[in-house]
């Protein structure tokens, strides 16, 4: 069986250092205790050094919210590939929903994955509809976006280093109970693996993993995962709660029983 992924998306938060280190280390304590689950914490760059040192001996990997796509120059403000995996990056996220908002095109994610991938990081390349019209358009869209965000990268690139982040923009942010739910998300899952079937062949459609991110929640994630055919989950808010995100990463054993 495939390792379940948990990613957590800090975004800008926490405002000290020494709160993000309290944070990790509770997380690390309890995915220490939880087999089968790859656990992946994405902290905003100024904390990125101190937890990737946390993270040595464990199962808990670092991973950057964003990246340059050239690794040398005059760029002011930008975080190269190299400097990211050198300070200990292990993952990346690219084309975030809120990166989008600010401008980041389908063409900019596409140069930015290619480029961690390229500097040794798995590249979890997000796409997700802003809005779902009833007549099914948001398909087209999705697809229009994935092949986008996807075209400088070899099978290779996909089969051992791409994770993709299915996130519907309107989901994110929510109370749990407004959640996507989980034949929803399956039927979402199940359209991707068509698009990179029909794109990329059976092989790797099977292999890439597929998470599901917005609104994520101790209550929810067992069923996203499990009734939604998904492989895991991108977590913001939640993942900054260490009891709460706990609970989501144990969820991920097949028989957790919801109390
Ligand atoms: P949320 O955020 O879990 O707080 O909805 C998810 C994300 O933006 O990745």
């Amino acid at each position: 069986m495939k390792k379940k992924i948990i990613v957590g998306n800090w975004k800008m938060s926490p405002a000290t250092p020494e709160e993000a280190k309290s944070i990790f280390l509770k997380i690390k304590r309890s995915a220490s205790r939880v087999r089968g689950v790859s656990v992946v914490i994405c902290p905003s760059d100024v904390h990125l050094m101190a937890l990737a040192k946390l993270s040595s001996k464990g199962n808990v990997r670092v991973g950057v919210q964003n990246v340059f796509w050239e690794d040398k120059g005059s760029f002011t403000g930008q975080i190269s590939p190299a400097q990211a995996w050198n300070a200990g990056a292990r993952y990346a996220l690219v084309g975030h929903s809120e990166k989008r908002k600010l401008g980041e095109t389908s063409a900019d994610a596409a140069k930015k994955l290619f480029a961690v991938i390229r500097d040794g990081m798995t590249g979890i390349i997000c796409v997700g509809e802003d809005t779902r019209d009833k007549d099914g358009n948001f398909f087209a869209l999705l697809k229009d976006q994935l092949l986008a965000s996807l075209a400088h990268i070899s099978r290779h690139m996909l089969l051992h280093s791409t994770i993709v982040a299915y996130e519907p923009v309107w989901e994110i942010g929510r109370s749990d109970l407004q959640a996507m739910k989980s034949r929803d998300v399956h039927e979402t899952a199940i359209f991707i693996r068509k698009v990179i079937n029909d794109a990329f062949g059976p092989d790797i459609a099977r292999a890439l993993p597929i998470l599901y991110g917005g609104s994520v929640s101790p209550e929810n994630a067992h069923s996203i995962v499990y009734e939604g055919g998904v492989d895991g989950l991108l977590v913001g808010r939640q993942s900054l709660e260490p009891q709460a995100f706990s609970v989501i990463i144990k969820s991920m054993h097949p028989r957790h029983a919801r109390k």
